[in-house]
């Protein structure tokens, strides 16, 4: 079977009221892990990298491997294969160069100096991709407002956040004719998120719903959404790691977002922590086993533990 475009994926996941999982990537035991939660949990997936970010010096041939790898799953399970955060439209057309079905343009910040671009600015590159993309048979995801935190790379904070504007959302769509929209609705990207003592709801649930129903043939992302669980932080900490506890949004509030329109999910740093709480166990328990495949084996574990877990709440279990 072919892989999937975004706009297919997420259509079924609009008709299905689920979610679709993207989960980073940016090494070919972390695809493995991905791909094999999919089929333990039948899930649709949506397999993501970002560009110069992967744990080897050639990209080409990274994502090469990275294409082919999806593509022997892909008879058994709906895949996917997306770049996460491209910033310029070279980095998209490189993309779909090396067969990726689905390409999200961030032109919501300057490239230089990563300030918030205009809205026009960011209209106008978006198109551009469209225009490249589309003809190919590619998806495309523009992203409306700053979400905060570390975005492609780049350490920011949550102050950061500019809130996605339902008019400029509806402004943004005619003029771009993005097929996904990631909304900053509340989120913030990387492993430390909110760390005031409130510790509550952060996703304003009110917004992704006028954003909705002012476009209601528009899938709707959700950025920065890892739940960073405490115990995995706890579990990384008590073994030499040294990671800032903070707070996400929980499993309950994704659900809610999902009942709100949300229909794809971003998730890297819940993964990362998953592979690093197991590994740095694994190492402290087992400090004579220098066998890499053995140590590799308890990352992958958890990374796939996290992705399937995932996978069930998004309500994308079963459907494949
Ligand atoms: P997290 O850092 O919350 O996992 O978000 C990842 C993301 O949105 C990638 O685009």
């Amino acid at each position: 079977m072919a892989l999937q475009t975004l706009r297919e994926a997420l259509a079924l996941a609009e008709a299905g009221e689920y979610a679709v999982g993207a989960f980073n990537v940016s090494s070919l035991d972390q695809v493995l892990a991905v791909l094999a939660a999919a089929e333990a949990e039948r899930s649709p997936v949506i397999v993501q990298a970002i560009a110069g970010m992967s744990a080897y010096d050639d990209e080409s041939a990274w994502w090469h491997r990275l294409r082919r790898l999806v593509d022997e799953h892909a008879d058994r399970i709906p895949v996917v294969l997306h770049l996460d955060h491209g910033r310029t439209y070279d980095d998209c057309a490189r993309a779909i160069d090396h067969g990726f079905t689905s390409v999200m343009i961030d032109a919501s910040r300057d490239i230089d100096d990563d300030e918030p671009s205009s809205f026009d600015e960011n209209v106008a590159l978006t198109r551009r991709v469209v225009e490249l993309a589309h003809p190919a048979g590619v998806s495309v995801e523009g992203e409306l407002g700053t979400i905060g935190g570390a975005e492609a790379g780049i350490t920011g904070t949550v102050e950061e956040i500019v809130f996605a504007d339902p008019d400029q959302a509806a402004s943004f769509v005619a003029a771009t004719d993005v097929d996904a929209l990631a909304v900053a609705v509340g989120t913030s990207h990387g492993s430390v998120k909110f760390t005031d003592a409130e510790g509550g709801q952060r996703l304003r649930l009110e917004l992704i719903a006028e954003i909705k129903r002012r476009l209601p043939d528009t899938f709707l992302v959700l950025h920065g959404s890892s739940s960073v669980p405490a115990e995995a932080v706890a579990t990384i900490n008590a073994h030499g790691g040294s990671v800032r506890p903070s707070y996400g949004i929980s499993p309950e509030q994704k659900s809610e977002g999902v009942a709100a329109g949300i229909r794809k999910i971003n998730q890297g740093t819940d993964s990362h922590l998953a592979w690093t709480a197991a590994l740095r166990e694994f190492l402290s328990e087992r400090p004579a086993v220098v066998e890499p495949s053995e140590q590799l084996r308890a990352g992958i574990d958890g990374f796939r533990g996290m992705v399937a877990r995932r996978m069930r709440e998004f309500g994308s279990a079963g459907r494949a």
